[in-house]
């Protein structure tokens, strides 16, 4: 349904729309903008949501800061690398707007609901024009209207919003897939973890706005959907009518046209079997599970919050092989929290080969400020991190290797998604499993499901032929 606020954000495009077309006449030439966008799909969908507006406004999307009239920076703040690359890159914008004063340069995202991160930027970072977080993203168009209408650097950040607004423009990075938001923000609080502090609490979004939205997707050619946040399993709970997210699956299941579900991701404590029920009798959901583990010491489960023990999870990843044995199983884990000990390190070894993942994420802890474990003792030396991280990622490869090797010769189907960065003669598909495939082909495949033989495994990925 259009909510006021919708209207409202409506008539600022229109308003921001016309400063710019003044502004395209005085040029005569049209305005550009570029959106670069840090961290998960939770924020590539939001910069789809803000590339809509900028769209509706009348700038061409491009890929290139250096042509744009705007830089928007969407930023993640997950573990302190992500932040140190935006600094990084605030220098070079800083470079180009010497150059060109009347660049616009915004930030959003994450990183900015941070208190600190805000500080910082007012005091050494004034040429920035704009600053907003990821509560007040629907009030984009009219950030934008006071940008160009007002001096001095914006700053609108929300501590926290009940609202969902609905039915604001959006642009698709592919025709064929789309990720779709089901819920919000995180009630978890991981012990390391600093989503819960800048996305928010849990709010699921209604059932009949997703459906309504993927019906509308697949109306327009969209065959895969990915059901997006940060603990899809608890999708559902503060509704005025409870509906679990197994539920939910049913009825996207329905929808015509759409021959792909994916989700992520899945705490491994809210997994009910309804949910592994709905994934085995159905044709839709592919074959993958991102089963985010962490750790595999129940000590170290136990500081992290995570709410299961290994041997609960050892358990989940049976009863889900026996329901489904062509499932892909992948993973999160964290090397170096806090207080991690080498035995710690051969529980987690022992578990990865004890469920043999297909692909594992692995990454060292990092400290975010506010967050319990910041303040835990017993911090990991760089080099003690270092180690840990480097034994768990040499068996993470192993068994991701075998595991890949296993489906050599098998002929599956694949998802066309783009043509080969390296090589233009090939595209690369997506199987359900989500391992990718290089074929020959060419443009006018993308978006199609092929069968396709796995013909040679190249590690983590194959070469395969038009079966
Ligand atoms: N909601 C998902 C994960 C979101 S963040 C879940 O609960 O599984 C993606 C991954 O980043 C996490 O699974 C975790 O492995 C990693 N991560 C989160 N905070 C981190 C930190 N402080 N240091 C290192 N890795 C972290
Ligand atoms: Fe972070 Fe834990 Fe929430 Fe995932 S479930 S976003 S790791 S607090
Ligand atoms: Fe990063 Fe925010 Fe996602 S911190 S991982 S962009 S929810």
């Amino acid at each position: 349904m259009t909510s006021n606020e919708t209207l409202i954000q409506l008539e600022y495009i229109d308003k921001v729309k016309k400063i710019l077309d003044l502004k395209r006449q005085e040029l005569k030439r049209p305005l550009k903008a570029c959106v670069t966008t840090f961290g998960c799909q939770m924020n590539a969908k939001d910069s789809e949501k803000l590339c809509g507006i900028l769209k509706e406004c009348g700038f061409e999307l491009i890929e290139d800061e250096q042509s744009s009239d705007l830089v928007l920076m969407n930023t993640c703040t997950i573990r302190d690398n992500a932040n140190q690359k935006v600094y990084g890159h605030l220098g070079v914008l800083h470079h180009m707007k010497k150059k060109n004063k009347d660049l616009k340069i915004a930030l959003c995202g994450c990183m900015m609901q941070e208190s600190s991160v805000i500080e910082k930027l007012k005091e050494s970072y004034s040429f920035v024009d704009l600053i907003f977080g990821t509560h007040n993203i629907f009030k984009f168009a009219e950030l934008l209207y006071r940008m160009y209408t007002e001096d001095g650097m914006i700053v609108d950040i929300w501590e926290s919003t009940p609202e969902i607004v609905e039915d604001l423009p959006t642009v698709r990075k592919y025709s064929f897939k789309s990720g779709v938001n089901i819920m919000f923000g995180c009630n978890n609080f991981c012990t390391y973890c600093i989503v819960p502090y800048v996305r928010g609490r849990e709010r699921s979004r209604d059932p009949e706005e997703i459906l309504c939205e993927i019906r509308n997707l697949a109306d327009h050619g969209v065959i895969e959907v990915m059901l997006l946040e940060q603990n899809v399993n608890s999708y559902g709970k503060n509704l005025d009518t409870p509906l679990s997210f197994a539920g939910l699956l049913r009825k996207v299941e329905e929808i015509d046209g759409i021959r792909r579900i994916r989700f992520m991701t899945s705490h491994p404590k809210d997994l009910s079997d309804e949910l592994i029920d709905v994934c085995a009798h159905s044709d839709k959901i592919c074959r993958h599970l991102h089963l985010p583990v962490q750790t595999g010491a129940n000590k170290l489960l136990k500081a992290m919050n995570r709410v299961y023990t290994r041997e609960y999870y050892l358990e989940l990843v049976d009863r889900k092989r026996t329901a489904i044995p062509d499932i892909s199983l992948t993973t999160d884990l964290i090397m170096g929290f806090p207080g991690e000990t080498d035995e710690d390190v051969e529980d987690t070894i022992d578990l990865i080969r004890r469920v043999e993942y297909d692909n594992a994420y692995t990454f060292e802890y990092s400290k975010r400020t506010g967050t319990p474990a910041a303040s835990f003792e017993d911090q990991l030396s760089p080099e003690n991190m270092k180690r840990h991280f480097d034994a768990v990622l040499s068996v993470v490869q192993e068994t991701a290797r075998a595991r890949c090797a296993l489906h050599t010769g098998e002929t599956a189907e694949a998802l066309i998604e783009t043509v080969s960065d390296h090589d233009e003669g090939l595209v690369t598909g997506r199987l359900s499993n989500n391992l990718l495939v290089h074929l020959p082909g060419n443009e006018s495949m993308i978006g199609q499901i092929i069968p396709v033989k796995l013909d040679v495994c190249k590690g983590f990925y194959f070469m395969g032929s038009r079966a």
